[in-house]
C-alpha cells in the first residue's frame, strides 16, 4: 500500500507504507537523540550555573578583570623556563607538543628547580618525539636517574613509540586525544600540554592551582573530594583567558608556587587579591575583632560578602565543615583528609665490591623487575628484612641473595654491617641495614642475567636510584672513618712528637676525640641492627 508524505515544501512524495514507516522511527529516534544531546549540554551549563554563586564568579566583569590582573603580573614576574621558551618559539607543532609533553610529565611530582637540568638534557639528547622512540628503555632509565618516580620515564618511552608506530609520528593535536593515546596522560597533563603548546582554551588545575582556587572562593571542603575537583574545574574553565589559555594556566600554577605557597603565603604580592574571599575573610574577621576591642560596630562592605554568606550553607559540597581558624588566615584553605602514614619497610642490602682488571673496585648491581617501585633500575644485591627472622637467620637470607646472582656459594661470615640508611619514598618509610663485602678472587664472571660489575665512575652514570648513591656515601664515609681510626695511632704519635715542640695537644686531642665520637656513635646503630 502506498502513503502520501507531504514535506514541508508542500511536494506531494508517494513511498510505499513500510519506507514510510522506517522513516518515521528515524525522524523520531534523530529527534530524540538531539533533544538528550540537549538535555545533557544543558545539564553540564547548569552544573556551571549551579555552583554557588560564593564559590564561583557570577559576575563576567569581575572575570575579565581577574585575567587582566593574573595576566599583567606573570607577564612581568614568570621565571624563564626552557619549556616556555619552546612552546613560545618552536613553530613545529609536533615538536612543541613533544616538548611541553615531556616537561608536563618531568613536572608531576617534582619540583620546576629540579626539572631545569633534567629537562635541559633530555631535550638536547631527544630534541623529537622520533628520537625518543629510537633510544633504548636502558637510556631513558639512564636520563631519569634521581628525579624520582620512575614509571614517568618509562610511559614517556612508551608513549613516544605509540607515536611513532601508531600515529604515523604525530603527537595527539586534542586534549582528548592526548588522553586516549599517551600512557600516564589524564585530565590534567592532557589540559596543560593542549593549552600551553596547542592553544586549546581549558583550564588546568594541578596542586598549586587547587590551592589558589580554593582560597580564592573560601573552598573549604575536603578539596580531594569529587564534588570540589568538578567545582574547580569549572571554575577555572570559566576562568581561562580564550586568547591566552596556556599563559593564563601557567600564570596560576606560577602564582601557586610563589605567592600563595601552602605555608607563608605572600599575599601582599598577591596580584588577584582583590578577588580572594579568603583574604576578604581574613581582613573582615580581623576588622570586626578591632571594633569589638573599641566597642564599636561598623557596618561591613556591601561589596564583600562573608563565608557564612554562602546561599547553600549548611547543605553547600563546598564550604568547609570545620569551623574557621583566626590563626590559619588564608590557609585555612584548602583542606585535605589526613594522609596515610607511610609503610614502614626494611631492606637488607651488600656491597659486594671486587678489584677489577684494571685495579679499580667494582661493584655488583642487579637490574630490579621491569613493574613496581624503581622499575629497572640497578641496585645492590638486596633483601626485603622478614619480620619473624633472627640476626643470624637474615645474615644467611642475604648471603645466599648474594650467592644467588654470583653463582655460587657464598659463606655466610664474609659480610660486614656498615650502617642504615633512611630514604623516604611518598608512601613507603625505607630503611636500608647496609652491609659490604671485599673479595679477593678477580674470577665472578659468570653472573646471573640482570647482574653487572660496575666501576665506581660508571655506577654513578648508571640507571640507579637516589637510595643507592645515599648507601653509596655512607659506605664511603664509614670506610674513611676506618681507615682514619687505623692511622690514628701513628698521627697520635706524630702529634706527640710535634708537642714537645709546639704545644697544640689540646687542639689535637680534641679533634681526634671528635673523630672517635661520630665512630662510636655511628657504631651504636650497631646495637640498634637487629642482624
Ligand atoms: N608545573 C606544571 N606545569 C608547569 C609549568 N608549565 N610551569 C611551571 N610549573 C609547572
Amino acid at each position: 500500500m502506498w502513503r502520501e508524505l507531504k514535506p514541508h515544501y508542500n511536494r506531494v512524495i508517494k513511498l510505499p507504507e513500510a519506507v514510510l514507516k522506517r522513516l518515521i522511527k528515524k525522524v523520531k529516534m534523530t529527534r530524540n537523540e538531539n533533544s538528550k544531546r540537549k538535555r545533557l549540554n544543558t545539564a553540564a551549563k547548569q552544573e556551571n550555573i549551579s555552583l554557588p554563586s560564593y564559590h564561583s564568579f557570577p559576575d563576567a566583569a569581575e572575570v575579565v578583570l581577574l585575567r587582566s590582573h593574573l595576566l599583567n603580573w606573570y607577564d612581568k614576574e614568570q621565571r624563564t623556563l626552557p619549556w616556555r621558551t619552546l612552546a613560545r618559539t618552536e613553530e613545529d607543532l609536533n615538536i612543541r607538543t613533544y616538548g611541553v609533553w615531556v616537561s608536563e610529565i618531568m613536572l608531576q611530582q617534582t619540583q620546576v628547580v629540579t626539572v631545569i637540568d633534567y629537562y635541559n638534557k633530555w631535550i638536547k639528547r631527544w630534541p623529537t618525539v622520533q628520537d625518543l622512540a629510537a633510544a633504548t628503555q636502558e637510556e631513558v632509565n639512564q636520563m631519569w636517574a634521581g628525579l624520582g618516580y620512575y614509571s614517568r620515564g618509562k610511559r614517556l618511552y612508551e608513549g613516544a613509540q605509540k607515536v611513532v608506530c601508531k600515529l604515523n609520528g604525530q603527537m595527539p593535536q586534542t586534549v582528548e586525544s592526548l588522553i586516549k593515546q599517551l600512557p600516564g596522560v589524564g585530565r590534567y597533563t592532557a589540559a596543560a600540554i593542549g593549552s600551553i603548546a596547542l592553544g586549546q582554551v581549558t583550564g588546568a588545575v594541578d596542586g598549586n592551582v587547587i590551592r589558589v582556587l580554593c582560597r580564592l572562593r573560601a573552598i573549604g571542603a575536603d578539596s580531594t573530594s569529587p564534588a570540589v575537583t568538578e567545582a574547580l574545574w569549572n571554575i577555572v574553565n570559566l576562568l581561562v583567558d580564550p586568547s591566552r589559555p596556556g599563559d593564563f594556566n601557567q600564570a596560576m600554577m606560577e602564582l601557586g608556587a610563589r605567592v600563595c605557597t601552602p605555608k607563608a603565603p605572600l599575599c601582599n604580592q598577591c596580584p588577584i587579591q582583590s578577588h580572594c574571599r579568603s583574604y576578604q575573610k581574613v581582613n573582615y574577621t580581623q576588622e570586626q575583632n578591632t571594633t569589638k576591642l573599641v566597642g564599636k560596630t561598623r557596618k561591613r562592605s556591601p561589596s564583600v560578602p562573608d563565608i557564612e554568606e554562602c546561599v547553600d550553607s549548611g547543605a553547600c559540597l563546598l564550604c568547609p565543615s570545620e569551623p574557621w581558624e583566626n590563626e590559619l588566615g588564608v590557609m585555612n584553605f584548602p583542606r585535605k583528609p589526613a594522609k596515610k602514614p607511610p609503610r614502614v619497610e626494611r631492606t637488607l642490602t651488600c656491597l659486594v665490591i671486587r678489584r677489577g682488571g684494571d685495579g679499580q673496585d667494582e661493584y655488583l648491581l642487579t637490574r630490579r623487575p621491569n613493574k613496581g617501585l624503581l622499575a629497572g633500575l640497578w641496585q645492590f644485591p638486596s633483601l626485603l628484612e622478614v619480620e619473624s627472622s633472627d640476626v643470624e637467620q637474615k645474615r644467611a637470607l642475604l648471603c645466599s641473595e648474594i650467592g644467588r646472582i654470583l653463582g655460587t656459594v657464598f659463606p655466610e661470615n664474609h659480610i660486614q654491617f656498615v650502617g642504615e640508611v633512611v630514604h623516604i619514598f611518598s608512601h613507603i618509610h625505607q630503611t636500608y641495614v647496609v652491609h659490604s663485602v671485599r673479595l679477593n678472587d678477580l674470577s665472578y664472571e659468570d653472573l646471573r642475567e640482570n647482574a653487572q660489575w660496575l666501576s665506581r665512575s660508571a655506577l654513578l652514570e648508571a640507571a640507579v636510584s637516589t637510595g643507592v648513591k645515599k648507601i653509596l656515601k655512607v659506605y664511603d664515609s664509614v670506610e674513611s672513618d676506618k681507615r682514619q681510626t687505623t692511622n690514628e695511632p701513628k698521627k697520635k704519635k706524630m702529634a706527640d712528637l710535634k708537642n714537645n715542640v709546639k704545644s697544640k695537644g689540646k687542639h689535637c686531642a680534641a679533634k681526634s676525640d671528635s673523630k672517635q665520637l661520630s665512630l662510636t656513635s655511628f657504631f651504636k646503630n650497631t646495637k640498634k641492627e637487629n642482624l
